[in-house]
């Protein structure tokens, strides 16, 4: 079996336990075959140019690490993938710079990392590529001579064609795309969107179904859908075992009978934290009789901080948290609790089992794995309600048994809350173990088996979880 080599902007650190089931699924992958896990370190050089990779050696992978120069995370990580690409595949027109400014800056760092990477690759390597940060990579690596199979997922959404051809650059990246082998995306719509693009830009034309496709020099590459998912089995382990959690055991105690609501999201403007809070505070308007016997706490890192609409989000966020807590309160009863720090996966698990309702209601998301997350903890006899925006990637999946709300009606926000603080437990069971069918059966290991698979082929066994 080859090696697999791969390439994220954000590398787990090796030091630490994996904090998520994608960093799982991939370690596996990479321990199984063996290969190297290649990005940034996380730090700035300053000034200078970035020294040579830093290696480090865990079992079977290596990591290889490179630090970026000030100029090169304010032209390619803050700028161009957090200020046009990320609002612009998350419907946010208004948000994006469109000034070609960063441009440069972006495909530079992308053939830096490519002539990083290319005296590691061997001949049969596997080259796994992720996310918006890195898509042009493939055509970087090409151009230097490399013939390796090379993928790219895309975890987060491809937007419309008439939202992507608004990008001045969008062309030329499109075009970029096309060097990969197989190009993978979260969903049915996120492949078509893509898919799409490809032919209005005249960039390719389809051989043989969805998925097959040539491009203008007669090249073949594949696009498909992989929806990820989480480790399903170690997270339903975690949110059992964490009851003795001191952190947890505190916290219970703080809620008495009331029911728990909850939320877990980056600061993001793409998870629709404001039409959230305004929808709970509806609910408390309209369902008076709910004051004392509900809390909801909100559970919001901070992050992108050198983005400027980042900065002003945190304030706006805050500021209604406080004015839902200022105007609804009483002296026996705190309406929400809004925490701006992260959490061990050990304790977000036990407070996803002990939530009645989890608002997972994103104006666009890739998938979202807090969905996925809060359905693996739950305990089956007494199962809490998942209310889910329509434009999560996971409502494909976990619709039939979620409360699907549009995430920018505040409205809609508020019945659905209605609805799943009053359900019956044999509903909730019912809806839960639907989603769980699907769940147990498609975890991050079949994600990660099934996209290798169709990248090689030949030469792919069944990932196992550790
Ligand atoms: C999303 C992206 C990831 C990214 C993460 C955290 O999930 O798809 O690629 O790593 O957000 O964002 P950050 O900018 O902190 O890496």
């Amino acid at each position: 079996m080859s090696r697999l080599i791969v390439v994220s902007n954000r590398v787990p650190d090796p030091d630490r336990a994996p904090a998520g089931g994608l960093a799982v699924a991939l370690q596996a992958a990479l321990h199984d075959r063996g290969g190297i896990w290649m990005g940034w370190s996380g730090k700035s050089c300053g000034e200078d140019e970035p020294g040579p990779l830093a290696f480090q050696q865990q079992g079977s992978i290596t990591y290889a690490l490179s630090d970026l120069s000030e100029r090169d995370l304010s032209e390619y990580y803050n700028g161009f993938a957090n200020s046009v690409l990320w609002p612009l595949c998350h419907y946010r027109i208004d948000l994006t710079d469109f000034a070609r400014r960063d441009a440069q800056g972006y495909f530079r760092v992308n053939r830096f990392f490519a002539q990083r990477l290319l005296p590691l690759i061997q001949e049969d390597d596997l080259i796994w590529v992720h996310d918006y940060h890195l898509m042009p990579l493939a055509d970087e690596l090409r151009r230097l001579g490399v013939r390796n199979r090379i993928g790219f997922f895309m975890h987060i959404p491809w937007p419309a064609p008439d939202v992507y051809l608004t990008l001045p650059m969008g062309a030329r990246l499109l075009q970029s795309m096309t060097a990969y082998d197989l190009l993978g995306f979260q969903t049915e719509n996120d492949a078509a969107n893509f898919r799409e693009c490809l032919q209005r830009g005249e960039l390719a034309t389809r051989r043989a179904g969805e998925t097959d496709f040539v491009d203008t020099t007669g090249r073949h590459f594949q696009v498909g859908t992989f929806p990820i998912s989480i480790d399903t089995g170690n997270f339903a382990r975690l949110a059992c075992q964490g009851v003795r959690n001191p952190t947890v055991r505190k916290f219970r105690a703080t809620l008495g009978e009331q029911q728990l609501i909850v939320g877990v999201d980056r600061l993001d403007y793409s998870k629709g934290l404001v039409q959230r809070l305004n929808g709970y505070r509806r609910f408390l308007e309209t369902q008076p009789h709910w004051a004392g016997h509900v809390t909801y706490l909100q559970i919001t890192p901070k992050s992108r901080s050198g983005v400027h609409e980042y900065d002003s989000l945190q304030r706006e966020v805050a500021e209604l948290a406080g004015h839902i807590g200022g105007t609804m309160g009483r002296l026996d009863w705190a309406p929400m609790r809004y925490v701006n720090r992260a959490f061990s996966q050990q304790v977000l698990a036990c407070i996803y089992r002990m939530a009645n309702v989890a608002l997972v209601t994103p104006l666009r998301d890739g998938m979202n794995l807090v969905a996925k997350e809060y359905v693996a903890a739950q305990d089956p006899e007494d199962p809490g309600v998942l209310v889910l925006s329509r434009f999560a990637g996971a409502a494909a999946e976990l619709g039939p048994g979620a409360l699907l709300v549009n995430p920018y009606d505040e409205d809609a926000i508020a019945q659905a809350i209605t609805q799943a603080v009053s359900m019956p437990r044999e509903e909730r069971q019912r809806r839960h173990a639907r989603m769980m069918e699907g769940l147990t059966h498609n975890d991050v290991f079949h994600w990660c088996t099934d996209f290798l698979g169709r990248l090689a082929p030949s030469q792919v066994l069944p990932l196992k979880g550790p």
